[in-house]
């Protein structure tokens, strides 16, 4: 079986690769999906992540959580935990500064931090994925450790994954620890995994 690291390498080689049309196509492709979800209809506190590394871009699903009055929250790497999210409202004002990894998040605020399992769905970033749901990620392990109540016994937000088609494969390498994701949303396709009881 092919290393993570090498799908990793692989499949973030592959979507960047997608031209700035196919970016934009793909995006509101999968808009067109999430918004006639009837789970996603009845969310009320949406955690996602803005965009990063050509991965598929969340911006025009968070305008429309706003203008459909979902209050949508971003990851923040804990400051004394930092193997930790910590999830903060994200509003159109809110200002943002970029983390260790370069990805923007907003500043801390203890007034806007939402309680983890207090999440209705937690969309989650991904470099591949596979047929049964397997997700890999970016090598940290974040949603992982955040998800776990969710492998143990299907408690807590649910996760639902976003990616573009090209990060599909057959079979990816897994860990014990890696959380399989309950769906999965790509611009032409939705799946729904059996792993969910
Ligand atoms: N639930 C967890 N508890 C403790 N450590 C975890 C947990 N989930 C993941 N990790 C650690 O995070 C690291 C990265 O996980 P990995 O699955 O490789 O990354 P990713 O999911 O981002 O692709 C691993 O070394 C693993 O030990
Ligand atoms: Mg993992």
């Amino acid at each position: 079986m092919i290393s993570a690291t090498t799908i990793r390498l692989d499949m973030r080689r592959a979507r960047n690769a997608l031209s700035p049309f196919q970016q934009q196509n793909n995006a509101a492709q999968l808009l067109n999906r999430l918004q006639k979800n009837p789970r996603i209809l009845r969310a009320k506190k949406i955690a996602l992540s803005l965009t990063h590394d050509a991965e598929i871009d969340t911006l025009p699903f968070i305008h429309w959580c706003w203008e459909n009055g979902k209050k949508v929250y971003l990851p923040v790497i804990h400051p004394f935990s930092p193997k930790h999210l910590l999830f903060l409202e994200y509003q159109r004002h809110t200002p943002l500064q970029l983390n260790r990894y370069r990805i923007a998040e907003p500043q801390l605020n203890v007034l806007t931090i939402c309680p983890f399992s207090q999440l209705d769905i937690v969309f989650t970033p991904l470099v591949a994925f596979d047929k049964q749901g397997r997700r890999l990620g970016m090598g940290g392990g974040f949603y992982d450790r955040m998800l776990s109540p969710w492998l143990k016994n299907k408690t807590g937000p649910y996760p639902i994954g976003l990616a573009h088609d090209c990060q599909r494969i057959d079979t990816l390498p897994t860990n014990p620890w890696d959380v399989p994701q309950a769906e999965i949303f790509t611009p032409s396709a939705h799946y729904q995994f059996n792993n969910v009881s």
